[in-house]
């Protein structure tokens, strides 16, 4: 007879103590909850001296701690330490501070540790179906569109133009590549357009040289003449322009380019619109400043962040494509293991689409339940009284530069936004 084969069962990663881990996170839920209710009391950002960054040179862990001292290390360590941009007078670059309840969303979803990449009927997928619907009702974009939540603006500003690069080059990119096509294709977008554009032409092998930074007018909007003049010179050359960027929100200036004229543009050139709305897509939630993004509802790939202006912990951020079919046809790849239904479907027949044929990334966290149990806690109207109130900050904080002796206004904010809008939700 032959032997069974004796296989131990014994050791794993769950808690050595339950009891004792559920008082240490009891304890750690409490921590969280008094560091966001007196981030007041502390200054926003303090140098971490030397023996910190010491600290993080110490050798790799063979053997086992408790939970409660490596805790305690944390909090010498690591808590007091913060990069700052949850503290509400914190106003540097485009940072958001997050929530109090989102973080406890992060904490859920970690506890379900959903791959929301693929497979049927589990609540990730929904959820997450259920965000991108709300974002694109929120900001008027046609409810035909796919989506998909990323983990950033960069990430889709990459996806929006990989799916721009292969519905237009005219040839099946995919399978044959880029110099298929003979011609060089070519970008067009301001000056003022944002780094992680230039890293997704980049990536796409496209060649950074083939990305156009037009100039800029008086407003820092794309001057769409030399756009024009551009996009003719390029034809001329032999170059194929197959995009066009547009900016719903410039990192410098709060910049929001002719969105309308630059839709017009590309339906006459049969060109893609791409919009980078990371943070300034959301002024649309605010009605009167709506008609500054008037144009973004045409543009057939739309970036957002929802980290920024959606005042959500990092990360999360959004594409939004107007055809599923270019979408889907950009990233879809079914390898035996991956074996699912057509157009997307599920494994099982199940009812929504694979998210990974969407993008680049098969596994992906849950980090849509933060955005679904924020939008639900707060609902939408109270987003656009906020981002309201940031734009009167801003406003008002031009008044101030202008009145003030040493400081000069280096962009009008009669754009809307000055770069001082990040400081979010948080009543300082
Ligand atoms: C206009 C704009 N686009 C894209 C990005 C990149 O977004 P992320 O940092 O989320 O990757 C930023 C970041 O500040 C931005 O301001």
């Amino acid at each position: 007879m032959s032997k069974e084969p004796e296989v131990s069962n014994e050791e794993t990663l769950d808690p050595e103590d339950w009891e004792s881990l559920r008082v240490l996170g009891h304890r750690m839920l409490d921590d969280a909850l008094d560091y966001q209710r007196t981030v007041r009391e502390r200054p926003p950002w303090q140098h971490a001296p030397d023996e910190v960054a010491k600290h993080f040179r110490t050798p790799l862990p063979l053997d086992p701690q408790t939970p409660e001292d490596v805790y305690e290390e944390f909090l010498k360590y690591v808590l007091p330490y913060p990069v700052g941009n949850i503290h509400p007078r914190f106003w540097g670059w485009v940072f958001g501070n997050g929530t109090v309840f989102a973080a406890f969303a992060e904490m859920m979803a970690a506890a379900m540790n959903s791959n929301s990449g693929g497979l049927d009927y589990h609540s990730a997928n929904y959820v997450e179906q259920q965000v991108i619907d709300w974002v694109k009702e929120m900001l008027k974009y046609p409810l035909a569109a796919s989506g998909l939540l990323t983990s950033g603006c960069s990430a889709a500003n990459l996806i929006g133009l990989t799916v721009a690069r292969n519905a237009k080059a005219g040839h099946d990119i995919r399978r044959e590549g880029l110099t298929a096509g003979g011609r060089r294709m070519m970008l067009y977008a301001s000056s003022e357009i944002h780094s992680s554009i230039a890293k997704a032409v980049e990536l796409l092998g496209l060649g950074h040289d083939s990305l156009r930074l037009v100039p800029v007018n008086a407003n820092f909007q794309i001057d769409i003449e030399l756009l024009k003049e551009a996009i003719d010179q390029d034809r001329c050359e032999g170059h194929q322009p197959f995009c066009v960027i547009g900016a719903a929100g410039t990192t410098n200036t709060g910049a929001i380019d002719d969105l309308k004229a630059l839709a017009d543009i590309c339906e006459l050139e049969d060109l893609w619109l791409h919009v980078d709305g990371a943070f300034g897509a959301w002024a649309a939630l605010v009605p009167e400043e709506r008609q500054k993004l008037a144009g973004m509802e045409r543009a057939d790939s739309l970036a957002l962040d929802m980290h920024k202006w959606m005042y959500l912990p990092y990360e999360i951020g959004l594409i939004l494509v107007r055809s599923e079919e270019d979408h889907r046809k950009a990233f879809s790849m079914t390898p035996a293991y991956l074996a699912h239904g057509e157009g997307g479907r599920g494994m099982t027949g199940g009812d929504l689409p694979w998210l990974s044929d969407y993008g680049f990334q098969l596994s992906r966290g849950f980090r849509a339940l933060k955005a679904w149990m924020s939008l639900k806690e707060h609902g939408v109207s109270k987003y656009s009284r906020l981002i309201r109130q940031n734009i009167e900050q801003a406003r008002y904080l031009g008044e101030l530069i202008e009145a003030s002796l040493e400081l000069e206004l280096a962009a009008r904010l009669h754009l809307m936004l000055s770069v001082s809008v990040c400081q979010s939700g948080r009543a300082g």
